[in-house]
């Protein structure tokens, strides 16, 4: 079923498991800005998302939702499956983990940018007029739970580099697990923004939910969280609470141990990432 869509230069075609071999052709006959919906040919529990950019597909691998957790994308590129298996072995020391969330945090971003609308521009090549894109509206602003989040920025900030950072400080009670928040800053015209919430571990969902509400409390609007492991418990958590804010993840782990850490996990993402255990 053909949809109009507004956003430029995306074409979208979801489709079950395999990536249908005619689709390369179906791509060149249809125009700019359509949508393309194509059911699955039979029951899954999970869909594939390939996106086209203009005629060419997408050089990373397909990203997967699941619809027990309809806010949820998972991002199975193989360079981050590859990496976060990395992360999550023990003898992995502090300096290269600190690498490791950066790089995942680089990679992930490709993928969570990839709806953000753009308009259309015209440049001067030293030849002669062209037409192109330009992302819409206010810069993009990253936003880092402290202080383990703190990881994530410097890596997409490579790939967005006039992106505004702001910061939430949260830390989560040892024994009630809910979040203590210290700290709140962000660009004072935040409704006018794309907002990326950052922290690896989305575990009970408490400092993401909190986060999110400062956020939005603060005139926040379009927000999505971007996570590297999260739970179902947290994803849950989240969803319910902000039905509003796309979840992406490079893992849906088991679930959460008795002291709201994650299983399997990585273990206290903070203390790793900054040599404090
Ligand atoms: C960790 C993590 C998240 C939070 C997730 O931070 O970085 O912010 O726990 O748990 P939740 O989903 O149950 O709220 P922590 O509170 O350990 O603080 P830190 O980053 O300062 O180490
Ligand atoms: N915070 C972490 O750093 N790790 C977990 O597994 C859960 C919360």
């Amino acid at each position: 079923m053909p949809l109009e869509d507004d956003r430029q230069a995306l074409f979208i075609l979801r489709h079950h498991r395999r990536f249908p071999s005619a689709s390369h052709a179906l791509v060149e006959e249809i125009g700019q800005r359509i949508f393309i919906l194509t059911s699955a040919a039979s029951e899954s529990m999970d869909d594939r998302l390939v996106f086209f950019h203009e005629r060419e597909d997408s050089s990373f691998s397909a990203m997967t939702t699941t619809p027990a957790f309809a806010n949820l994308t998972l991002i199975r590129h193989p360079l981050v499956q590859h990496k976060i298996t990395l992360l999550r072995d023990r003898r992995t020391p502090t300096k290269i983990f600190k690498e490791l969330v950066d790089e995942i945090a680089m990679l992930m971003a490709y993928e969570a940018t990839s709806e953000l609308s753009l308009d259309p521009v015209t440049v001067q090549t030293p030849l002669e007029q062209a037409t192109g894109f330009q992302v819409s509206g206010k810069k993009l602003t990253l936003v880092p739970i402290l202080r383990a989040g703190l990881g994530m920025v410097e890596g997409i900030l490579r790939l967005v580099p006039s992106a505004r950072v702001g910061h939430i400080g949260l830390y989560r009670d040892h024994d009630t697990l809910e979040p203590v928040d210290y700290y709140f800053k962000v660009p004072s015209d935040a409704a006018e923004r794309d907002f990326f919430v950052l922290d690896p571990m989305l575990a009970t969902g408490g400092s993401a939910v909190s986060a999110v509400s400062s956020l939005k409390r603060a005139g926040g609007v379009r927000i999505r969280f971007l996570c590297l492991v999260a739970a179902p418990e947290g994803v849950r958590r989240l969803g319910k609470a902000h039905p509003d804010v796309p979840v992406y993840a490079a893992a849906l782990d088991r679930e959460l141990n008795s002291q709201g850490y994650i299983l399997p996990g990585l273990g206290d993402a903070g203390d790793r990432l900054f040599g404090t255990r």
